[in-house]
């Protein structure tokens, strides 16, 4: 935010009423803030995305049409936030087109379990992938003078009781996991909003969390836009502004500006508090106000084509048996489903968007292959329901191919906003399907249409797998660039496929329905979970094949040594080369391991990812820079990121179970001391050496203060030396984990309480 427009927000505030402000705190209805039309402050409208614009025409009614991008797992699964940054570009366009000033999204919410319902709204169960995503995306929109709303702060992980249920976790797996993307998508890209989700945090309401919105969100990070409720997501009004939460969303008309100005007359929430809230928020508007295009338009064509060619870059090639894709020429291919025809490409709820145009895989694979080459049987209906004389049909019409394409997935009523998957398998009909196809037709392919991750119990009768995602209006056309070859899959998996819903982290407190969510796994979600108890997921996070193959060929660390404290940084080239026939991309990941973690942490964490275009025989090398952060971890004690010296192992590969590359490098850190408080243990005071003698003598243990080989042991056995050996280890472990308050007691009063407080004061 530029200092004039802050500061012109300040003035016009400053001429504002009480009233006045508060009523800038709730919007004007749905989707719209107040304006103050005596003052010339305008109003803005806001509406929902992410994979596309929904300008809603009435409360409920249709939405303007707009181009309905891949869905977030999906962009995500291209591992190319410079795609995603063209497809924010094309949000940020078709918002100005449409007068929208602010568009809702992008959601980053961390997966926990692929049963939550809104996990297609989500890029990852990795913070890395997910914080790049979000910053690219947010960066393409606010560069076309749009605002995005960076959502749903935070620990947002279900959809069961989602207004009420409290995410309940340690502080160390809310820094390190679940805030960590929002942390890189607001330090690089600054979102001019975020959404403060329904949920509470560790008991308090995330839309009234001082430590979210104000300490961590504005202090830390330097958040300069304004934060809006989830819709319907204000508890305590009152308590809401004081924290930080500058919009309520819908607009309550007077019922809450009433309670904010009694509560500013009454001098529980102080005027000023008022004043600052309603400049952040029309600063914001200043600035959306004056990035205005009236009169714009888009291309829709152009934007078909990217969504197009994103849907074609997200898609993962899972299986490739006898090399059955890409389709060969001349071959005859009968695609299977509904889905073929009538596909599932987003989900359902409030991202909802009324695509300009949706293509059928069916139709263009007959524009790219002539129509005497595809023929289709349905197998079932859009639910996934299926009968015999359904299957019977499929099974015919796959005899009579070369190879069979069985389209499968989820229908609207498996996932959606609102409530969270029952399990995941697919629709057993689907599961009929591709078991009937197979029994005529061995060169069997299943593509996928799904937000998130499912069960496979089938997959020994397919020869090739895709997993296309909801994979917005254009994936028909993507699907039929993958099958084809015109397009070689380069995407990778952006959450971890188990075998079954037992393997999955929170498995089974999932949906949590007592009111709080226990986040028992701690930092143990997605592939640290299962790296950590080596469990064999049915596809590992980063995975996925290519039409090509690649060789890692080399890893090189600019130093065998790096300074934590020195604030540099190390580079690191990843050398690979396409040994296949064709052209194709990879996507390089770079994990870090550490040999002997100071707290038990993830085996592998993503650090750094990148993707390069290489022609047959070609080598290339990606370049990597890491910094101290990359090698920290967040120590609840010091409530700081740190990092502990020691050795960490740099592993590149292909996906986060296949990591062939390797080089150790030494970290150096100064070890961080812990200030002691009144509630510390006696062991704590070990760097301060005459305080924490002075607390073990008070406890009448000064001998253990004296080395132990000057101890007496004249005249007494070996078996004698031993014993006071062993009572000496466990007096001292008894001393130096007793709590300091508890000193004054054992002392008879020899350091008395207030002794203990200058203790304390002295470190
Ligand atoms: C959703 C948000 C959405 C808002 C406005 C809420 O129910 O959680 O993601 O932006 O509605 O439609």
């Amino acid at each position: 935010m530029d200092d004039t427009t802050r500061q012109a927000a300040e003035e016009l505030v400053a001429r504002m009423s009480v009233e006045e402000q508060a009523l800038l705190l709730s919007g004007d209805g749905w989707w719209r803030t107040h304006g103050i039309e005596r003052l010339g402050l305008p109003a803005i409208s806001v509406s929902d995305g992410p994979h596309g614009l929904r300008k809603l025409q009435g409360l409920f009614g249709d939405s303007v049409p707009a181009t309905c991008f891949p869905t977030a797992p999906a962009l995500a699964a291209t591992w190319n936030p410079a795609l995603v940054r063209e497809v924010g570009v094309a949000l940020g366009r078709e918002s100005q087109a449409s007068d929208v000033q602010v568009i809702l999204g992008p959601g980053i919410n961390i997966k926990r379990s692929p049963l939550g319902g809104r996990n297609f709204e989500y890029f990852s169960e990795d913070p890395l992938l997910t914080g790049r995503m979000a910053a690219a995306y947010i960066d393409g929109v606010q560069s076309e003078g749009v605002g995005t709303s960076l959502k749903h702060f935070a620990v947002n992980s279900q959809e069961t009781e989602r207004m009420s249920t409290s995410s309940d976790l340690d502080e160390r797996t809310l820094h390190e996991i679940y805030l960590s993307a929002f942390e890189m998508a607001v330090r690089a890209s600054q979102p001019w909003t975020v959404m403060s989700s329904y949920n509470l945090v560790n008991g308090v309401h995330a839309s009234e969390n001082p430590a979210l919105l104000t300490d961590i969100l504005r202090r830390q990070w330097g958040f300069e836009g304004f934060v809006v409720s989830d819709w319907g997501g204000i508890n305590d009004r009152v308590a809401g502004v004081a924290a930080g939460n500058n919009l309520e969303m819908p607009g309550s008309g007077a019922h809450n500006r009433q309670k904010i100005i009694a509560a500013v007359h009454e001098g529980r929430l102080p005027r000023e508090v008022l004043a600052r809230s309603a400049s952040e928020l029309v600063a914001v508007v200043l600035k959306a106000a004056a990035a205005r295009r009236p009169g714009a338009t888009f291309d829709a064509e152009a934007h078909h084509a990217l969504a197009r060619r994103v849907g074609a870059e997200s898609i993962v090639l899972l299986k490739n048996e006898a090399e059955v894709l890409p389709l060969r020429a001349g071959q005859r291919v009968a695609l299977i489903g509904a889905f073929a025809k009538l596909p599932r490409y987003q989900g359902a709820g409030s991202s909802q968007v009324n695509p300009i145009r949706v293509t059928q895989a069916r139709d263009e694979l007959v524009a790219l292959l002539g129509a005497e080459r595809v023929t289709h049987a349905a197998g079932c209906d859009d639910e996934g329901d299926t009968t015999e004389a359904l299957l019977a049909e499929a099974a015919r019409t796959a005899a009579a191919a070369d190879v069979a394409v069985v389209f499968a997935g989820l229908p609207d009523s498996y996932e959606s906003e609102g409530f969270d998957r029952r399990s995941i398998d697919l629709p057993p009909g689907h599961v009929r399907l591709i078991e009937a196809v197979a029994r005529t037709q061995p060169r069997l392919v299943v593509v996928l249409l799904n937000g998130s991750a499912v069960s496979m119990p089938w997959l020994a009768h397919a020869q090739g797998l895709l997993e296309a995602w909801l994979g917005g209006q254009a994936g028909g056309g993507a699907i039929a660039d993958v099958l084809t070859g015109r397009v070689n899959p380069s995407g990778k998996l952006s959450e971890t496929f188990p075998v079954n819903l037992r393997q999955t982290p929170p498995y089974p407190d999932f949906p949590s329905r007592s009111g709080r969510a226990a986040y028992g796994e701690g930092l143990f979600v997605g592939y640290r979970h299962y790296d950590l108890r080596g469990i064999e997921p049915l596809f590992p996070f980063g995975f996925g094949l290519s039409y090509t193959r690649f060789a890692y060929t080399g890893l090189h660390c600019s130093a065998a040594s790096f300074d934590a404290d020195g604030g540099g940084s190390v580079e690191v080239a990843v050398t690979l080369k396409n040994v296949g026939a064709v052209a194709g991309q990879e996507v390089v990941q770079l994990y870090v391991h550490e040999r002997a973690p100071a707290l038990p942490g993830p085996v592998n964490e993503l650090r750094a990812f990148g993707k390069l275009m290489l022609a047959p025989g070609e080598e290339g090398t990606l370049r990597f820079t890491l910094g101290p952060r990359d090698f920290a971890h967040y120590d609840p004690r010091l409530q700081a990121w740190s990092v502990h010296a020691g050795v960490f192992e740099l592993r590149a590969g292909g996906s986060s179970r296949d990591l062939p590359l390797q080089a150790a490098l030494e970290v150096q850190a100064r070890p961080r001391v812990v200030r002691p408080t009144r509630s510390s243990l006696v062991q704590d005071f070990k760097p301060w050496p005459a305080l924490y003698a002075e607390l073990v003598r008070a406890l009448g243990f000064a001998n253990l203060l004296e080395d132990e080989a000057a101890s007496a042991t004249a005249g007494l056995t070996p078996e004698q030396v031993i014993a006071a050996r062993k009572a000496r280890v466990a007096t001292l472990a008894f001393v130096n984990e007793m709590p300091i308050a508890k000193v004054p007691a054992f002392s008879h009063g020899a350091l008395d309480d207030a002794r203990l407080d200058r203790i304390v004061a002295l470190t």
